[in-house]
C-alpha cells in the first residue's frame, strides 16, 4: 500500500503544508507498526497510507478509550440537584472524556488520503483538534473547586478557539471533493460534526452547571431557581414556540436578501399546538431555521415567477404531531420541489451540481458563521429564546450573521446530523413541480443516548 509514494510527493509538493502537521504525520508514521486494509481498494487514488495504528503513545493510549454516551434525561436529573460532589464529578467527566472523543477523530483524520489531510484548511483543523488533545489530556484529576475553575477556562479557550472549525471544514472538503469518493468524505463529514456536537454539548453543560452553581455557592441562602434550563437543556421545549420565533428570523432574513417588497410568503402553524420535549434549544432553532430558510426562498422564487407574482405567495404549512415516543414536525411548501438534478446529492457536503457556485463563496464565509450553539459563546450564551425571554436583543443565529444568500450547501446535511444526534430523524420529500415535504422527528422522552455512530458505521 506504500508502493505510490513517489506520486504522493508530486501530488503534495503542490499544495501548501503546515511544516507542523507534516512533521507530526512523518513522525506518527514512523512510529506505526501496524497497518490497516481500510483504503486498500482505492489505492489507486490514494498516493499514500499515511497512518493508521499510529504514533504519540498518549494519542494510542487515548484512542482505545470507548466514548460514555449521555442521554438528556442524564444532564437533567445530574444537574438538577447539583451539589459540590457532583460538580467535581461532572468535571472529571468532561475532563477524560474531551480528550477520548477528540482522539478518536484525530485518528479518523490521520486516516484520510494525504492529500486530504494536508489541504490548508483541514489541516488546520487537525491542528486544532491535536492541541485540544494536548491541552485536555494534561489536566489533572479534578478535586476542589479551584481544579474546576481552571478546566473552566481551559474549555473556554478551547470553545472560542474552535469557531472556526465548521467553516473551516466546509472549505475543505469542497477543495478536496474528487479527492476521495463522495461517500468516503461524507461519512467523514458526518462522523466529525457529530462528534464536535457531542463534545460541545458536554463542555457547554459543565460551564453552565458551573455557573448555575457558582451563582448559589457566593450568596448563600439563596435557593436554586426553577429555572426553565437545566444547565444547556430547555426542559419543556414548545415545538410551536420555537418555530414562531425561527419563522420569524426567516421571514426577516428573506425580506432583506430579496428586497423591502418582496412577498413573503406566510408560515402557518396547527396540529398538536401543546407538544413539548426537553431539548437542547439551539439544536431545534438551528434544525427549524434551514428548513424554513430553504421553504421560503424555494416558494419566493418560484412565485416570482409565476402567472401574478403581484398576489400573494401560498403559505407555508407546519404540522405538529406529537406520539408516544416523538413529536414530529412536517413543513410543508409548494416552492416547486426539489430540482432533479439536485436530488441525489441533498445530503452530501460536498458533491453536487452547485459545487462550483459554493466555491465561489467561499470567500464571504464569516469565521463565526457556524450555528446558533457556537454563537452562543461570543454572545454571552443567549440565544433565541432564551436571549428574548431575558430582555436581550441577540438574534437569531447564524442566519442573521450570515450574508442572506450565502449557500455552501452545508445547511440540510448538518440539519441531519443534528437531528440524529438525540435519536431523532430528518427526510425530506419532492414532489416535483410543486413543493417538499420535509419531516424532523424528536424523540421526545429525552431518554435516548446521543448517537456518536453514523448510520452508515452502524450499518457496516
Ligand atoms: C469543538 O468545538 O470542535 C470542540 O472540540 C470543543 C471542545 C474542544 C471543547
Amino acid at each position: 500500500r506504500l508502493t505510490s509514494r513517489p506520486r504522493a510527493s508530486i501530488i503534495t509538493a503542490r499544495i501548501p503544508v503546515s511544516p507542523l502537521l507534516t512533521s507530526r504525520l512523518i513522525a506518527d508514521r514512523n512510529n506505526s507498526n501496524i497497518t490497516s486494509k481500510r483504503w486498500s481498494h482505492t489505492a489507486k487514488w490514494r498516493p499514500v497510507q499515511v497512518l493508521d495504528e499510529y504514533g504519540p503513545p498518549a494519542l494510542r493510549l487515548w484512542v482505545v478509550k470507548e466514548a460514555r454516551p449521555i442521554s438528556l434525561r442524564q444532564l437533567m436529573v445530574f444537574g438538577r440537584s447539583l451539589t459540590e460532589a457532583r460538580l467535581i464529578s461532572s468535571a472529571n467527566y468532561v475532563r477524560t472524556e474531551l480528550p477520548t472523543r477528540i482522539a478518536h477523530r484525530i485518528r479518523d483524520m490521520q486516516r484520510l488520503p494525504y492529500v486530504v489531510v494536508t489541504n490548508p484548511h483541514i489541516s488546520d483543523v487537525y491542528e486544532l483538534y491535536y492541541t485540544a488533545f494536548d491541552t485536555f489530556r494534561r489536566i489533572r484529576e479534578v478535586k476542589t473547586l479551584e481544579d474546576n475553575e481552571h478546566l473552566c477556562k481551559e474549555i473556554s479557550k478551547m470553545l472560542r478557539a474552535h469557531l472556526t472549525v465548521i467553516p473551516k471544514l466546509a472549505m475543505g472538503i469542497l477543495e478536496c471533493s474528487g479527492l476521495m469518493p463522495a461517500a468516503e468524505l461524507d461519512h467523514f463529514m458526518n462522523t466529525i460534526l457529530r462528534s464536535r456536537i457531542s463534545r460541545r454539548v458536554i463542555a457547554e453543560q459543565h460551564l453552565a452547571l458551573t455557573e448555575t452553581f457558582n451563582s448559589h455557592w457566593f450568596s448563600p441562602g439563596a435557593k436554586l431557581s426553577e429555572s426553565e434550563f437545566i444547565g444547556e437543556v430547555f426542559i419543556k421545549c414548545i415545538a410551536k414556540d420555537v418555530i414562531e420565533h425561527c419563522a420569524k428570523a426567516v421571514q426577516d432574513l428573506a425580506r432583506s436578501a430579496n428586497g423591502p417588497d418582496t412577498k413573503i410568503p406566510e408560515i402557518r402553524i396547527n396540529g398538536h399546538m401543546e407538544s413539548s420535549f426537553p431539548y437542547i434549544l439551539s439544536h431545534l432553532e438551528y434544525i427549524i431555521g434551514e428548513l424554513l430558510r430553504n421553504s421560503v426562498q424555494a416558494v419566493i422564487e418560484k412565485h416570482q415567477k409565476s402567472k401574478d407574482p403581484s398576489s400573494n405567495p401560498p403559505p407555508i404549512e407546519v404540522t405538529l404531531c406529537e406520539a408516544p415516543q416523538h413529536v414530529i414536525i412536517r413543513i410543508s411548501d409548494q416552492g416547486g420541489g426539489i430540482p432533479r438534478d439536485i436530488l441525489p446529492y441533498l445530503w452530501s457536503f460536498g458533491k453536487g451540481p452547485l459545487k462550483n457556485q459554493r466555491l465561489e463563496n467561499l470567500g464571504q464565509v464569516p469565521l463565526m458563521a457556524a450555528t446558533l450553539q457556537e454563537l452562543k459563546v461570543n454572545d454571552s450564551k443567549l440565544t433565541g429564546l432564551q436571549s428574548q425571554r431575558s430582555g436581550h436583543d441577540s438574534s437569531l443565529s447564524s442566519l442573521a450573521t450570515r450574508p442572506p444568500n450565502l449557500r455552501l450547501g452545508m445547511g440540510l446535511p448538518l440539519s441531519r446530523v443534528y437531528a440524529e444526534y438525540w435519536a431523532g430523524s430528518l427526510e425530506l420529500h419532492s414532489l416535483e413541480g410543486y413543493g417538499v415535504d420535509a419531516f424532523l422527528q424528536i424523540s421526545k422522552l429525552g431518554n435516548k443516548n446521543e448517537q456518536l455512530a453514523t448510520r452508515a458505521a452502524m450499518d457496516a
